[in-house]
C-alpha cells in the first residue's frame, strides 16, 4: 500500500516560511518526519508528496531525513489559486493501487493509524466522542458509510478527520470525479466536494477512533494542544511479561506490535517463578534480562518476581498490558482477572494480540531443552532448582514409563503449571519392581540400568537412594559411576549390615552405623566426586530407631562437619511432631545446609508449610509403585472373577492414550 501525502498548503495561519508540514511538534520532531517514521513501521514505504509554497525546502528536508522509503513528490504550481483537489489530481497517476490519504498537517497516535489500515473497507477517520466542531470538516454517516464531507454539515454528522484508507475499486470512482471537476476548472474547492457526488457508488466507512489523537494543526493554539497531547502519548507505556528464555520472531512481532502504543517495559519472571510454574529456566534471569535489555524497542526492563502483575502494576502503572488472548479461557484466566481489575482501578487498558500456537517455534524450544538433560547440565539443575525454590519436590520413578510420568504430570492451578522439580529412584521402587526385598540385593549395576532408563526420558534432576552406601571403599566407586552419569544427589542412611527398609521401623533387626564410620564414608564419597555440583545426603535413622531426638541432631552436625551437603532425617510416625521438632532445633544451628523429608507417613503436612518450616527437598517415595500395584491387583481379580475383562476394563487406560506419553511412538 502507498501513502499521498498532501503538503502544497500554505500554512498562512501559523504565520511561518517554510512548509507546515515542517513544524516541529515534539522536541526535534515535526508533523511530516513524524508520519513518515509512522508509515515507516507499518511496513509503508512508498510514499507519494505533493508540494506547494517552499517546495525545495520540504525536498530537501526529506532527504536530509535519510528515511528507508521511496518518496515521490509531486508539485502542484498553482498551489496559491488552487486546492488539494488539484494536488491529488496531478497526483493520480501514481494512485493506481489501494492507498492511504492524508493532510499534511495532522498528526495522530499510532493506534489511529493501526484502527485504519486494519480496516477491511475503505474508511476514513471520524470521532463520535468529540464534540462537531464549528469549522472543521464533519462526516454524514447514513447506512454505516460515509455519505457526505464537509464543514457545513451538522445533521446525522460526525467529527471527521482527513485520513481515509482507499482502496482500489472506491478511491478510483473519487479520482475520476476529482478528474471531472479539475478539468471543468473547479480547482478551488475540497477533494470531498467531488466525493460528496459519488459518494453513494462507494463504500467508505467511518472508522470511529474517539478521543485518540488525530488532528489536525492549523493555528497556534492547534499547536499548543497537540503538542501537549503528544508529550501525554510518547509518556506512556506498555507492560509485556515475559518468561520464556528463545526469542523468536513470535516475540519480535509482539514487541513491535507493543511499541506502537508506548514505550515498552518488559517484565522478566525471575527464575524461581518460572521453574515453579512453566519449566527450567534454559537460561538465568539475569541473562534473559540482558537479552530483552539489548531487544531494539525494548525501552526497560524490570523483574517480576510472582507470577501475579499486581506488584508491577501497582508500581509501574502502565497505560497498556500486552498480552496473547490464549488466557482469556483456562488455567491463566485467574491471572488474566487480576490484571483487568487492576488497570481499571487507574484507567489502564489490557491490549490482547491473537495467540496462535507455532508448532514450528515449540520445536525449536524443545530441542534447545534436549540440552538440559544431557549429564553435565542435568547434575548442577537441582542445587539451582533449591537455590531458586527453596523447597523442591522429587517423585519416586522405577522405570522409563514412571519416569515419563513423573516428567510430564503438570497441574494447572493459581494462573501456573504445577509439576515434580526431580526424580527419586528409591531402592524399595526398584527392588520391588523386580520382586525383590529392599535389602541392597538389587545390585548397582541393575540400580544404573534404571537411572539410565529415567534419564533417557526425563529431563528432571536424579536422585538417587544408595542405601547404605556399601563399603566405604565401595562407595567411593559408586559416587564417580552416579555423578558421571548425571545424578545430582546420592543419599546414604547411616546403618550397617542387613539393611532392612525403614518402614518397618524396629520390627526388624537393624543396627545404626558409628558417627565415626559414617562421617569417614561421606568424607570418602566427597573426595571422590569431581565436580562441585554433585551433593552426598547423609540420611539419619535415628527416629525409625527409636534413638532419640538427640542422637539424631548430634549424628546430623558430625555428619555435616564430614561434608555432607543435605541431611535426610526420617520418621515413620503419622503425626510431623518430631519432624518439626528436628528442624526447628537444627535450623537454629544451621541456616544453610539442605533438610530432605520423605513424608511418607506424616502425609497431612503440606510442602507449603515443609517450606515456611525450612525444609528443601521433600520426596513422594513409593507412590507410583503403590498406585500400580492397587490397580494390577484389582484388574487380575476382577478378570478371575468374571472370566472376562470386561468388567474391568472401564477402569483402565486405552492403550493408545499409554502411547501418547511415548514420545515416537506416533
Ligand atoms: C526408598 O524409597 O527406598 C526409601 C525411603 O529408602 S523409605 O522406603 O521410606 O525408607
Ligand atoms: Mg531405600
Amino acid at each position: 500500500m502507498k501513502a499521498l501525502i498532501l503538503n502544497s498548503g500554505l500554512g498562512s495561519r501559523l504565520k511561518i516560511d517554510y512548509p507546515k508540514c515542517m513544524t516541529k511538534i515534539f522536541h526535534e520532531e515535526t508533523i511530516l518526519s513524524r508520519q513518515l517514521k509512522q508509515l515507516i513501521d507499518v511496513g509503508i514505504r512508498d510514499v507519494v508528496i505533493t508540494t506547494g509554497a517552499h517546495a525545495d525546502q520540504l525536498i530537501e528536508y526529506c532527504q536530509n531525513l535519510d528515511l528507508p522509503m521511496n518518496l515521490q513528490f509531486v508539485h502542484n504550481s498553482e498551489f496559491a489559486s488552487t486546492n488539494y483537489i488539484f494536488s491529488i489530481y496531478l497526483a493520480r497517476e501514481f494512485l493506481n493501487e489501494d492507498f492511504l490519504l492524508m493532510h499534511g498537517d495532522l498528526v495522530f497516535e499510532n493506534e489511529v493509524l493501526d484502527k485504519v489500515l486494519n480496516s477491511i473497507d475503505s474508511c476514513m477517520v471520524t470521532s463520535s466522542t468529540i464534540p462537531l466542531p464549528e469549522k472543521d470538516f464533519k462526516a454524514v454517516i447514513h447506512d454505516g458509510k460515509i455519505s457526505k464531507v464537509g464543514i457545513e454539515f451538522f445533521t446525522d454528522a460526525v467529527t471527521a478527520q482527513p485520513m481515509y484508507k482507499l482502496l482500489r475499486r472506491d478511491s478510483k470512482i473519487w479520482l475520476d470525479q476529482i478528474v471531472k471537476f479539475c478539468e471543468s476548472d473547479q480547482k478551488n474547492c475540497y477533494a470531498e466536494n467531488a466525493l460528496n457526488e459519488v459518494s453513494s457508488e462507494c463504500n467508505i466507512k467511518p472508522v470511529d477512533v474517539r478521543n485518540l489523537l488525530c488532528s489536525e494543526i492549523d493555528n497556534p493554539t492547534d499547536l499548543a494542544v497537540v503538542s501537549t497531547k503528544l508529550a501525554e502519548v510518547n509518556s506512556r507505556t506498555v507492560y509485556i511479561a515475559f518468561s520464556t528464555d528463545v526469542i523468536h520472531a513470535g516475540h519480535i512481532s509482539i514487541i513491535k506490535k507493543a511499541q506502537r502504543f508506548g514505550k515498552l517495559i518488559a517484565g522478566i519472571v525471575t527464575d524461581e517463578v518460572v521453574s515453579s510454574y512453566r519449566k527450567f529456566p534454559l537460561m538465568t534471569c539475569s541473562e534473559r534480562k540482558t537479552m530483552f535489555e539489548n531487544i531494539a524497542g525494548v525501552y526497560k526492563v524490570v523483574e517480576q518476581d510472582t507470577l501475579s502483575y499486581k506488584k508491577n502494576l501497582e508500581l509501574l502503572k502502565p497505560n497498556y498490558v500486552v498480552h496473547g488472548d490464549d488466557w482469556q479461557h483456562g488455567f491463566q484466566k485467574p491471572l488474566r482477572d487480576e490484571v483487568v481489575s487492576i488497570l481499571a482501578s487507574y484507567g489502564g487498558r489490557l491490549i490482547e494480540f491473537p495467540y496462535s500456537k507455532d508448532e514450528r517455534l515449540e520445536k525449536i524450544e524443545n530441542r534447545s531443552r534436549i540440552g538440559i538433560s544431557l549429564p553435565d547440565i542435568r547434575r548442577g539443575r537441582l542445587r539451582k532448582l533449591i537455590e531458586m525454590k527453596s523447597l523442591i519436590t522429587a517423585m519416586e520413578a522405577h522405570d522409563g514409563l514412571t519416569g515419563l510420568i513423573v516428567e510430564n504430570s503438570v497441574v494447572y492451578q493459581n494462573g501456573g503449571a504445577h509439576q515434580f522439580d526431580a526424580i527419586w529412584c528409591s531402592s524399595l521402587c526398584d527392588s520391588t519392581s523386580k520382586g525383590k526385598p529392599d535389602i541392597e540385593l538389587v545390585d548397582l549395576t541393575s540400580r544404573i540400568q534404571t537411572v539410565n532408563d529415567l534419564t533417557e526420558v526425563s529431563t528432571k534432576p536424579i536422585i538417587f537412594d544408595c542405601d547404605t552406601g556399601g563399603q566405604t571403599e565401595h562407595f567411593v566407586y559408586s559416587v564417580r559411576t552416579l555423578e558421571k552419569i548425571g545424578v545430582s544427589m546420592v543419599i546414604i542412611e547411616d546403618k550397617t549390615g542387613l539393611k532392612k527398609n525403614s518402614l518397618f521401623g524396629t520390627e526388624v533387626e537393624q543396627t545404626q552405623d558409628s558417627i565415626e564410620n559414617f562421617s569417614a564414608k561421606i568424607r570418602a564419597g566427597k573426595s571422590a566426586q569431581k565436580s562441585q555440583d554433585f551433593m552426598i545426603c547423609a540420611r539419619i535413622e535415628s527416629l525409625i530407631l527409636e534413638r532419640g531426638m538427640n542422637d539424631a541432631l548430634t549424628r546430623a552436625f558430625a555428619f555435616v562437619e564430614a561434608g555432607a551437603d543435605a541431611i535426610m532425617i526420617h520418621s515413620r510416625q503419622k503425626n510431623p511432631d518430631e519432624i518439626f521438632e528436628f528442624v526447628e532445633k537444627f535450623r537454629a544451628k544451621d541456616q544453610s545446609t539442605y533438610i530432605v523429608l520423605v513424608p511418607t507417613s506424616y502425609n497431612s503436612v503440606t510442602e507449603e508449610e515443609f517450606k515456611n518450616r525450612g525444609v528443601n527437598v521433600v520426596i513422594y517415595a513409593n507412590h507410583l509403585i503403590r498406585a500400580e500395584v492397587l490397580a494390577a491387583q484389582k484388574t487380575a481379580e476382577s478378570i478371575l472373577k468374571h472370566h472376562r475383562s470386561l468388567e474391568c476394563d472401564s477402569t483402565l487406560m486405552p492403550f493408545k492414550d499409554i502411547i501418547r506419553l511415548i514420545p515416537g511412538s506416533e
